[in-house]
């Protein structure tokens, strides 16, 4: 019986070392067979529940932890959901170039940008509308028509500001989000705006972000109350620019703004956009547009009243561009802001205002860590990344935490950071940002503006941290003409 039971042990201690030995050669490629692959590292969280309370509380701390423990690869579950993290541009190149059918947005998107925006309206439509209806918004923002905006959004900033008595104090993250919202709803619905537009759209397109948050990506409709405002405030937005549309179909006057390019804009089977898809494509713009640029005008304020250093070399630069060409602000003039430019750049890349962007994994792919990790990412995953985390990354930024615009003239780091995926501020590949220029066209008009006009001061602390756009950044200022 001993004899038996010996024997029995011998064979499954024999058994386990045997299968040991044979892993290990695997693992080191002695046998020809295919290796295993190494599925991500996976967060331990509660079942069920897992990492929901933190993503809806705090995700950025949440992503950074896990990045800290695990490094560029890592994956947390949300609700069952596998949600897998790519951080950095060695892991990052698949999720940005990958088409549709292998990592998919529209899967993520649908429903949300139905909830948002309406049916047929970009992710919430068919990929063929899709496709048609982002090149009436190339045509749109093309270079000949951002000429046109600097104009258009000239004259609103102006308008807003002579608002402004000659010295006080206000709350600039209140007043940029006024002042983009409807510089670039001039641009977008042109001389409209002026009878239709109030400052109230500006919070209606709040609420309307409030329905944008990482839960929102996952369950567009669970009832939250972000949610409940969210489709009030929708249904407000409809009816405001419902109106601004009938009026302009059935005025004799056409424009060059884009509300004209996508009332004209012709499908390729000879249809027009309704007008619930005119709404949908504008509101969405506005949005994008609003929750962007906005926050990006605010982060340049407080980087840029914040470091005295910057602020002189801005001053000096506008100082130089008025000596040469007098007061005037045009698209050509714009294009010699350099300084400006870079603070704006920098103001992006610590102040990113997407804090994930995400996919659908429909497909199966491999990434290689930069210390040479291979992972296998299954079909099923959700696959993110938090530009706000990989635009600050050590071995691509030299001190990536600073406030430094003239980073990007050290040779080094503009190698560096013009590598791709180095600075995902506007994303990058098939779904790079396509408002990219007109948003540095609406930012740099404004803040040359201001700088021309103003003399401006930071009357509260700088805000540390993260920043969800509610709270304020007060600004004490006094009119005054920059003199040369
Ligand atoms: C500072 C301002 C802005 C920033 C930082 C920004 C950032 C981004 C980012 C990171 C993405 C990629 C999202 C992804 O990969 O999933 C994106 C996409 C997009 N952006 Fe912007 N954006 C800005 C302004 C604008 C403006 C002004 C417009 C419209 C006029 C706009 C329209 C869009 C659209 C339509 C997409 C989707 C592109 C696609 O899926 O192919 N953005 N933006």
């Amino acid at each position: 019986m001993v004899y038996i039971l010996l024997t029995a042990l011998f064979l499954i201690l024999a058994t386990f070392f045997f299968t040991k030995l044979l892993k290990s050669n695997l693992n080191l490629g002695l046998y020809n067979s295919r290796r295993e692959p190494t599925l991500p590292p996976v967060e331990k969280a509660w079942p069920l529940v897992g990492a929901i309370y933190m993503l809806i509380k705090d995700p950025l701390n949440l992503i950074k932890k896990n990045y800290q423990k695990h490094g560029s690869v890592f994956t947390i579950k949300v609700l069952g959901q596998n949600v897998t993290m790519l951080i950095g541009p060695e892991v990052s190149s698949h999720f940005y170039t990958a088409p549709e059918s292998e990592l998919s947005l529209a899967v993520l998107l649908d429903k949300l940008v139905v909830s948002m925006f309406g049916q047929n309206v970009a992710y919430g439509g068919p990929a063929e509308i899709r496709r048609q209806q982002f090149q009436f918004l190339k045509k749109g923002l093309s270079p000949q028509k951002l000429r046109y905006y600097v104009g258009q959004t000239l004259e609103e900033a102006q308008d807003y500001l002579s608002k402004w008595q000659d010295c006080g104090t206000v709350d600039l993250m209140h007043e940029l989000q006024c002042l983009i919202t409807l510089t670039c709803a001039r641009c977008m619905f042109g001389y409209n705006v002026r009878e239709n537009l109030s400052e109230d759209v500006s919070s209606l397109i709040c609420e309307l972000g409030g329905g944008l948050s990482p839960i929102s990506i996952l369950w567009p409709n669970f009832p939250i109350p972000a949610h409940y405002r969210r489709d009030r405030a929708k249904a407000k937005l409809n009816d405001i620019f419902s109106n601004i549309i009938n009026s302009r179909k059935s005025s004799l006057w056409s424009e060059e703004d884009l509300l004209q390019t996508l009332i004209e804009s012709v499908y390729t089977d000879g249809k027009y956009n309704t007008n619930e898809q005119v709404v949908g494509i504008a509101t969405a713009i506005l949005f994008a547009s609003k929750h962007s640029a906005g926050m990006t005008a605010v982060w340049t304020a407080a980087y840029l009243l914040q470091s005295k250093a910057y602020f002189s070399k801005v001053l000096e630069e506008q100082k130089e561009l008025l000596h040469r060409h007098g007061s005037k602000i045009d698209f050509d003039i714009l294009g010699e802001m350099d300084v400006l430019h870079r603070c704006i750049k920098e103001a992006i890349r610590l102040g990113s205002t997407a804090i994930i962007t995400a996919r659908y994994c429909r497909k199966a792919f491999t990434v290689t860590t930069k210390e040479g990790k291979e992972y296998m990412v299954p079909k099923g995953h959700i696959v993110a990344t938090p530009p706000t985390i990989a635009n600050r990354l050590d071995y691509v930024y030299k001190d990536p935490e600073r406030y430094d615009p003239d980073r990007y003239l050290s040779i080094e780091e503009k190698e560096m950071a013009s590598r791709p995926f180095s600075n995902v501020s506007f994303g990058g590949g098939r779904h790079l940002c396509p408002g990219e220029a007109f948003a540095y066209i609406n930012l740099k008009t404004i803040w040359s503006y201001l700088l021309r006009n103003f003399e401006l001061e930071l009357a509260s602390s700088f805000p540390e941290g993260k920043w969800n756009g509610k709270e304020k950044l007060l600004v004490r200022y006094k009119r005054r003409k920059l003199s040369i």
